[in-house]
């Protein structure tokens, strides 16, 4: 079988996100590695240097599949999708979600919205630009009665934790109106959510297939021996820096120490999520469980998630009993039969 493995040319438009955008440079040398233990023959494609170049030369090419790990075209996510699309057009089959689920789940005002219209649970939220009239100290009676805190403030239309902080969440409403300033200037208030916080443990689920399921073991993020003063929450630095104090306290659990009853509820939770956003091929969910009220809170649906080799996706795979190349053959297998049922 014939391979092309398509990456987004890591930008470095905006510098403190670069360990983020580089990430995906690790993806394809672990893909590739695994398409040669397959046995597979492939080529790699970075996309975004000559885009009317690289566009034709797929438009050309006789691969059987791409696998495609394009997050972004020149550092711009709301392109992803129509990279996707492209493929689509084309007819040949591709790895992951389609330009619709990517589309929605790109967007987390939108996934927000599909989410809630079937009655999936989601914390509440407001866009930042909406609040901004109430953000003056003298509208604070009339901000406390739409808003209640604690909070997160996040970019609605990014991923990998770009923009999350330990300031991001507040606690009053001085806190709110700094982080809301802050996030509003570097992503306009109309691309900022203000989320209610969920205080409690954080798990994610990850998928394999496209009608029919396979959920793979539940992970559990947990931060040890945190410093008090700060947030348990996967922040850029809990991502993306290794010296970071959220950093050297995260562990992973999985499988997560669940009863039998929410391991059930959380897997119904995060698959119907799945489908609702219209996620295909892979994809990852990530929730919180309240404290106070036992209830699951879906947070993020990720199209094509992080696959490195040892990050969270495949080692929950591992988990279930599939290698590394073993996860790649199921990812590539679930793109063929996808494409088959393509209307
Ligand atoms: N409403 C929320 N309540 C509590 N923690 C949250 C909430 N939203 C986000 N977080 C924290 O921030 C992290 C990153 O947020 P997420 O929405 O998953 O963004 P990204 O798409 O960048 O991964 C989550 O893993 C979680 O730790
Ligand atoms: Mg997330």
């Amino acid at each position: 079988m014939k391979v092309i493995v398509t990456y987004n040319v890591p930008s470095s438009a905006v510098p403190e996100d670069y360990a983020c955008h580089e990430g995906v440079l690790d993806q394809v040398r672990d893909v590739t590695k695994a398409l040669e233990t397959l046995g597979h023959s492939y080529e790699v494609l970075g996309v975004g240097n000559d885009i009317r170049r690289e566009l034709t030369y797929l438009a050309d090419c006789d691969a059987d599949v791409i696998f495609n790990l394009c997050e972004s075209i020149n550092g711009q996510s709301g392109l992803q999708p129509c990279f996707a699309g492209y493929l689509e057009l084309l007819g040949i089959p591709f790895t992951g979600s389609d330009s619709a689920g990517i589309t929605i789940a790109i967007d987390k005002r939108q996934t927000k919205a599909i989410l809630q219209s079937r009655g999936i649970n989601t914390p509440q939220a407001w866009l930042a630009a909406s609040l901004l009239p109430l953000l003056d100290p003298a509208q604070e009676q009339a901000l406390s009665g739409r808003v209640r805190l604690p909070v997160i403030v996040k970019p609605a239309r990014e991923d990998g934790s770009i923009g999350i902080t330990q300031q991001s969440v507040a606690t009053t409403w001085n806190e709110l109106r700094s982080a809301v300033q802050e996030a509003a200037q570097r992503f306009g208030a109309e691309n900022v959510l203000v989320e209610r916080y969920i205080e409690g443990r954080e798990f994610y689920v990850g998928f394999l297939g496209n009608t029919r399921l396979q959920s793979l073991p539940v992970s559990e993020i947990t931060f040890e021996n945190l410093p008090s003063e700060l947030k348990p929450i996967m922040s850029y630095d809990a991502k993306w820096d290794p010296d970071s104090p959220e950093r050297r306290s995260f562990r992973r659990l999985c499988p997560a120490p669940l009863t039998p009853e929410e391991q059930v509820r959380v897997v119904e939770i995060c698959e119907a999520a799945y489908k609702t956003v219209g996620l295909s091929g892979y994809g990852r969910i990530d929730v919180r469980l309240e404290t106070t009220t036992g209830e699951f809170f879906v947070l993020d649906v990720n199209a094509n998630p992080d696959i490195t080799d040892g990050q969270g996706f495949p080692v929950t795979a591992a988990i279930a009993g599939l290698s590394y190349p073993e996860l790649i053959e199921t990812i590539i297998k679930h793109a063929l039969e996808h494409d088959r049922n393509r209307s």
